[in-house]
């Protein structure tokens, strides 16, 4: 397997070790990011780096490379993959004090950094053609969705909700509110105007997300509203989508038992993923 990036050295995977002591490990202090790479080009690789050094600060860890540095890193692991579409995965944790304390440890101490590369699975035959099912279920996390952390029991506890009732993704539900998905932004049309969650602390503001935010209110053919979408309203989008860097734009064509609109691939999922697959394409996307 290729070298991952571990404490700013290129090790073999298996020579990347984290001590037992380290907070990642004992408390989930940390933060996360993970950037896609399509046909070996960067997608949205500066929006992400922004977003990590945010997550960094609003849990305050020095950020423990630059920008500039990041992406060397970055570009070494998107050419040494084998696979053309690649997704890196960035992890920074609050490092290794010599003693286990909740407070955090003072002096600071080295982060423990890590960075990979692994392929991004393409979308299956049968999503691409009839979209897949999406489950409701209750959201559990925090009151800080917007950091990245590596806290991810309840995302993991809700997908795997999902898995087991045979769907793709699971939708987050609070208050009465469906917010976004497991490890995904969601997205509805209802009554012809375009929904998704305003961004705040309650979600993640996924870089596809605000991507495809901009890209419709640059068209301007269709309303964009940044607004809650009330579970109940849910059932009367004819379309639903989730959102995010290593699976785009999944179509959701069934929710819990429920099909969405006619069940079917809608016209706006259709026309929006062709112009987001556009935006791929595009050079200064990266
Ligand atoms: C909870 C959550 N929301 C949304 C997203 C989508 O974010 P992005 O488009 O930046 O991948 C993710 C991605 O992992 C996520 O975990």
């Amino acid at each position: 397997m290729n070298e991952v990036f571990f404490n700013g050295h290129w090790v073999a995977p298996d020579q990347a070790k984290v001590s037992v002591f380290d907070r990642g490990f004992l408390f989930g202090d940390g933060v996360y990011e993970v950037i896609p790479a399509f046909n070996k080009q960067l997608f949205g690789a500066a929006a992400h780096l922004t977003r990590l050094a945010r997550s960094l600060a609003e849990i305050e860890i020095t950020n423990p490379l630059t920008q500039p540095e990041w992406l060397a890193v970055i570009n070494r692991l998107v050419a040494d993959c084998p696979s053309k579409d690649v997704s890196i995965y960035i992890q920074v944790s609050r490092g290794t004090p010599p003693k286990r304390d909740h407070a955090y440890p003072n002096p600071p101490v080295a982060p423990t950094v890590l960075a990979s590369a692994s392929p991004i699975a393409p979308v299956s035959e049968a999503i691409r053609t009839q979209g897949a099912r999406a489950i409701t279920v209750p959201d559990l996390r925090w009151n800080r969705c917007d950091i990245k952390s590596v806290n991810l029991l309840p995302n993991i506890m809700a997908r795997q909700q999902a898995v087991a009732a045979g769907a793709a993704e699971a939708i987050l539900v609070r208050e009465g509110i469906a917010l976004e998905g497991a490890a995904s932004n969601l997205f509805a049309v209802i009554d012809g105007e375009l929904l998704t969650a305003p961004l705040g602390p309650h979600i993640l503001g996924g870089v596809t997300r605000n991507r495809l935010v901009d890209m419709v209110r640059t068209q301007g053919q269709l309303p964009m509203l940044e607004c809650p979408i009330p579970f109940d309203r849910l059932f009367d989008a004819s379309e639903v989508f989730m959102t995010s860097s290593t699976r785009d734009l999944l179509p959701i064509t069934r929710i819990n038992e429920h099909p969405v609109g006619e069940g079917r691939l809608g016209a706006v999922w259709q026309q929006l993923n062709h112009d987001f697959q556009q935006l791929k394409l595009q050079r200064n996307a990266q």
